[in-house]
């Protein structure tokens, strides 16, 4: 296998998936079709093929992003007064300057619990097909009602963490508006699909979405470059879609085990804790790769702090290819170009109703 390299080639009328299975199926030593100058049309035909447009919002039947859900969940999320002792909000390691991260290689809950993985940004998470590093819940609503009682808040179910917010009478209204009829609506289903509808709405579309639609000047020539060696590399077998990943799984470390490449001395086998398949061993969520730039340390265990080694480790242990410095540098630019404005209003917090702890303060073991 050490030879079966993937690459993917650009205006020869070929469609890399349909390469990749011919690949497959001859295993030809070194099958590296290295395309020269092929030209812009082609490139931005082959990219809308691998990155459809994204969606206009990211409501859905089941979960409305009406604005009195949006106006509640943005307060939720800025909220500590959830968490176990109060420290804790989704905020602390989803922070706005971060790019909705923490810029730790772990995150720290309520009651200083460290996490066992690296916090991914949430924006675009809503379009991923699942949450979390091993896809553990499949909506940011399944997440974030399971978040409630998790490492991060740390509550000790869900009744003792409604009660908290029914301590604050100012969100009885609010939680009214956001779901007009009910008798009670203070409750996690709720508190979740308010969350969601605020989540739904952070997505940063970038230059990049300019040129998907159709706009070839909206990259530079060096970020088209960059795009071009993305693809030709192999990159795109695993993020593709409109977050550019975040629709499957993949193994860390196809051709050899991710801890050496790394540096990482943990033993997170991924999906396999989850599914107790032998096939899922370091299996974990291909991440979408939008706002990648702004949103270090990376991988699932926040080892690698600096995006060109990120970068290099992928080619090699993904794809068994040694890029050079500069084929690295160039798929960095094209990373960059990912990089959109901060959703409105991001970073501003909302002024949460008052209230709280009037008694005694949360037992800070539990
Ligand atoms: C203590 C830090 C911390 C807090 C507090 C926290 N998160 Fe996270 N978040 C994480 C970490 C770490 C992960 C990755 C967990 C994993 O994969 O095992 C994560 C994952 C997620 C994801 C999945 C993203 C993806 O692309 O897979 C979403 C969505 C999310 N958090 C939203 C929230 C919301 C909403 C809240 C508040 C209710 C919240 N988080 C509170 C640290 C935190
Ligand atoms: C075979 C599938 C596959 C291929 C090919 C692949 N990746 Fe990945 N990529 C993954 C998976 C899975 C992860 C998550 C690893 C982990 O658990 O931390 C990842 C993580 C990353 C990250 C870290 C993102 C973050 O937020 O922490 C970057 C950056 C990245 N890949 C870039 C690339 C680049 C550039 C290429 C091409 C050189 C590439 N990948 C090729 C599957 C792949």
């Amino acid at each position: 296998m050490k030879d079966c390299r993937r690459r993917f080639s650009i205006g020869q009328g070929q469609h890399p998936a349909a390469g990749l299975v011919v690949f497959a199926a001859t295993c030809v030593a070194a099958t590296a079709i290295a395309v020269e100058g092929g030209n812009d049309a082609e490139l931005l035909q082959e990219a809308r093929r691998h990155f459809p447009p994204l969606p206009k919002d990211a409501t859905t039947a089941e979960f409305p992003t009406t604005p009195e859900r949006i106006r509640l969940g943005r307060m939720l999320f800025f909220d500590p007064r959830i968490s176990a002792d109060g420290t804790a909000s989704c905020v602390r390691c989803h922070l706005p300057g971060l790019y909705a991260t923490d810029g730790l290689p772990r995150s720290v809950g309520a009651l200083g619990r460290v996490l066992p993985r690296n916090a991914p940004t949430v924006f675009y998470s809503a379009l991923h097909a699942t949450q979390h590093w091993d896809g553990e819940f499949a909506t940011v609503e399944d997440q974030a009602k399971h978040g409630l009682v998790g490492m991060g808040l740390a509550n000790r179910d869900y009744a003792s963490a409604m009660a908290r917010l029914k301590a604050i009478p100012g969100y009885r209204a609010v939680f009214r508006q956001a779901f007009p009829g009910e008798a009670d609506p203070i409750n996690e289903v709720n508190w979740s699909k308010a969350i969601g509808a605020f989540e739904r709405t952070l997505v940063t579309p970038s230059r990049f979405d300019d040129y998907l639609a159709g706009k070839p000047d909206a990259l530079s020539e060096a970020e088209r470059e960059g795009l071009r060696t993305f693809v030709e590399t192999g990159c795109v077998e695993c993020h593709n879609g409109r977050g550019v990943g975040g629709g499957g799984f993949r193994k860390f470390g196809v051709f050899s085990d991710y801890r050496e490449a790394t540096g990482s001395r943990n033993s997170d086998k991924g999906r396999f804790a989850l599914t107790k398949n032998p096939d899922d061993v370091d299996s974990f969520k291909v991440p979408g790769l939008r706002d990648v730039a702004m949103t270090p340390p990376y991988f699932h265990d926040g080892s690698v702090a600096d995006l060109p080694k990120a970068v290099a480790i992928m080619a090699k242990i993904q794809l068994d290819a040694d890029l050079s410095e500069a084929q690295v540098a160039s798929i960095v630019v094209f990373l960059k170009s990912l990089t959109g404005p901060l959703p409105e209003g991001f970073e501003r917090a909302p002024i949460l109703p008052v209230g709280g702890f009037a008694t005694t303060p949360p037992d800070p073991r539990r």
